[in-house]
Order: C-alpha cells, then sequence, then structure tokens
C-alpha cells in the first residue's frame, strides 16, 4: 500500500556499502585476492577524516573507509565497535529533494543541507537513530 503523501521512489540504486577497516590496504588486498575485486577509485576526504577505497560491483561500490586522524566520527565508530558495516548510500537523483523529503518526514538528518561527498558527488546524512539504525548517506552523482 502506498499512501498518496508518500514520495514517489527517491532511491534509484545502493550507490554503496560502506565498511569501516583498521588497515585500507590489507581490505582492498581481502577484497582482491578473495573475490577478484578492482578499486577503481581511492581518496582522502579531509572533511570527513578519511581515506576511502571503492571497489567496483555492477553499478555500485563497496567502500572501504579508514581514518586520518584521530578524531574523525570513523576512528570513534572502530574504537567503539571494531571493523565493520558503516553506513549504507543510496543513489538518488536529486540530494536536496531527497533530504527535505526526509526531513519533512520527520527523519533527523546529520547534514541540515547537501555537501560535497567524495569523487564528485553530492551527499547528505540522515541520522541512524531515526533511520532504524542504520547510518543513511543519500549520494547524488
Ligand atoms: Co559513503
Amino acid at each position: 500500500m502506498t499512501g498518496a503523501s508518500e514520495p514517489a521512489g527517491l532511491l534509484t540504486e545502493v550507490d554503496h556499502v560502506a565498511i569501516a577497516v583498521n588497515d585500507l590496504d590489507a581490505a582492498v588486498a581481502f577484497y582482491e585476492q578473495t573475490f577478484g575485486a578492482r578499486v577503481v577509485h581511492r581518496e582522502v576526504v579531509e572533511h570527513d577524516g578519511v581515506e576511502e577505497a571503492l571497489v567496483k560491483v555492477a553499478d555500485s561500490y563497496i567502500q572501504l573507509l579508514t581514518p586520518t586522524s584521530e578524531d574523525s566520527t570513523v576512528a570513534k565508530f572502530l574504537a567503539q565497535r571494531g571493523e565493520g558495516l558503516h553506513h549504507v548510500g543510496f543513489r538518488v537523483a536529486d540530494c536536496a529533494q531527497a533530504l527535505q523529503a526526509a526531513q519533512d518526514a520527520g527523519v533527523r538528518s546529520i547534514d541540515q543541507a547537501p555537501r560535497p561527498g567524495s569523487r564528485g558527488t553530492t551527499v547528505a546524512f540522515l541520522h541512524p537513530k531515526s533511520a532504524h539504525g542504520t547510518l543513511i548517506e543519500l549520494v547524488e552523482e
């Protein structure tokens, strides 16, 4: 059942599954050696205090994340929970529109407005406490 007030299909693809790791090179080697996967992009994202390696899977990515500073949220995540699933990025056509729709639906957002993400994307994060325990990133390519 779809209510008349629900927005129509804002999520167009699973953009990436983000996994926090202690050693980026070791994690990359794991995906290469275990699955024959290939890293297609690597970037330090200063704003978030992380370095990422993107492993391409069909039209999506596995985003391996490691902290570059002790006060990054990923460093805190690793200290508290250890390695593992950190967030899921959903692709959207228009990040501002999707963020507004989520806010209008009463979802708490971490970003109040869209901001630059890695590889030239525009992103916004929604709070896991508002999203059944999953940190959600809205990604506009
Ligand atoms: Co991400």
